[in-house]
């Protein structure tokens, strides 16, 4: 399944980490990519372990941890600090066919996920680039992602991706990994129907609604059988 988040970073949000990127050394991209994604991964990131990519790594979990439709979507257990990259039109960038790895571990903190969700945060508006679409398969075939800055995608981390050529311009972006209390793709789709419905049913008959607050139970019951701690 993939879900879009809205508005994760403000508009004046999305400008300041443009600044502060556009001052930063980049590096390139192949330095985290497994042996098989370096075969067709071409673009450039911020040095992952440097000061400015943990800095506005922070901001962006902390923004995440205070969204609503990101956390019933994800049922984040554990969040690897984002990275950043950049595709470049005169650079011919791109990023081929791949799947992300099951496992990725965080040099700095010792952390290690199992990588559930993956996650594209859009930081260039889509009138900046031409290409540079994230398309994704799923069995309902390929969708083609290209979002408002400040935006996100969350998509299973098994799924075949890629980022096509980027043919103007410049695309700016955040990407990460998630580990879900919720390892079933299922289980948690279903999870986040049930919670969409529950919001919209609160908003329509109030908080206090007694169907309302029995269906709150089952999904909180839902989450007592399938959450992994
Ligand atoms: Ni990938």
């Amino acid at each position: 399944m993939l879900i879009c988040v809205p508005n994760i970073l403000s508009k004046p949000d999305v400008a300041e980490f443009r600044r502060i990127m556009d001052d930063c050394a980049w590096e390139d991209g192949r330095s985290t990519a497994g042996a098989q994604s370096a075969l067709v991964k071409r673009n450039e990131q911020l040095p992952p372990d440097g000061e400015f990519a943990r800095k506005l790594g922070k901001r962006i979990i902390s923004a995440l941890t205070a969204n609503p439709r990101f956390l019933a979507a994800a049922v984040p257990l554990h969040i690897f600090p984002p990275l950043f990259n950049r595709y470049t039109a005169a650079d011919g960038h791109r990023f081929g066919v791949h799947v992300d790895n099951a496992v990725r571990g965080d040099r700095l903190t010792g952390l290690r996920i199992r990588t559930d969700l993956s996650v594209t945060l859009f930081l260039s508006e889509p009138d900046e680039y031409d290409g540079g679409e994230l398309v994704i398969e799923d069995t309902y075939g390929s969708h083609e992602i290209k979002l408002p800055a400040g935006d996100l995608v969350l998509y299973p981390a098994s799924s075949l991706h890629l980022v096509t050529p980027v043919t103007r311009g410049a695309r700016v972006a955040s990407f990460f990994w998630l580990q879900s209390m919720v390892r079933d793709a299922h289980a948690r789709s279903l999870i986040f129907d049930l919670d969409t419905a529950i919001q919209a049913l609160a908003e329509r008959l109030g908080r206090d609604d007694s169907e309302t607050v029995k269906l709150t139970g089952i999904y909180h019951n839902l989450i007592r059988c399938w959450a992994e701690l």
